[in-house]
């Protein structure tokens, strides 16, 4: 009697763990076929737009390119031109530039000059305001925008938003 119940606790007990063992098992062969986390956000970059400080130029990143983040001050948003504004991206009631941060001519990096609130390129001598436009060749235009999304106080680069589609309608970027 002793022996029969010590075999049936035992057998509950082989059971109980083996049971366990398939359920992490399965937990285990089931992340495995999950995409990793960074596969899943392939593509995007979110910025969250409330650390950027006015006039102090940030360089993200978005699929391997350097990214421009400007955001701008009270006095560049009121003297924009028509031009400038168009290039504008607009968070939560504050303006920025967000521009893929490669010279149109050949590709260098420019360099921002927070006095003179412009770009150079070392490279050939192209200038950029800080709308991102062009003011000296020989780069042939302005800077390009990356696809962007605004949600709330973030911007999601990857995403296309009806703002950026009428961006490419009209000519403000590639
Ligand atoms: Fe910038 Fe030529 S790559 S001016």
């Amino acid at each position: 009697m002793k022996n029969s119940s010590r075999r049936g606790f035992m057998g509950k007990a082989f059971g109980a763990v083996a049971g366990v063992g398939a359920v992490a098992s399965l937990y285990a062969m089931k992340r495995s076929w999950d995409p990793l986390p960074s596969v899943k956000a392939a593509g995007f970059t979110t910025l969250d737009m409330s650390v950027y400080e006015e006039n102090v130029l940030v360089t993200e990143k978005w699929r391997g390119k350097p990214i421009f983040v400007l955001k701008k001050t009270k006095k560049m948003v009121e003297s924009a031109t028509e031009k400038q504004k168009s290039r504008d991206i607009v968070v939560n009631g504050e303006h920025f530039m967000i521009v893929i941060g490669l010279c149109t001519h050949l590709g260098c990096i420019p360099a921002y000059n927070s006095s003179k609130e412009g770009f150079l390129c070392a490279c050939h001598g192209a200038q950029y305001d800080w709308s991102g436009d062009v003011t000296a060749l020989p780069a042939p235009r302005g800077f390009d925008i990356p696809p962007f999304k605004v949600e709330g106080t973030k911007v999601i680069l990857g995403e296309v938003s009806s703002e950026y589609t009428e961006m490419k309608a009209n000519g403000v970027t590639l």
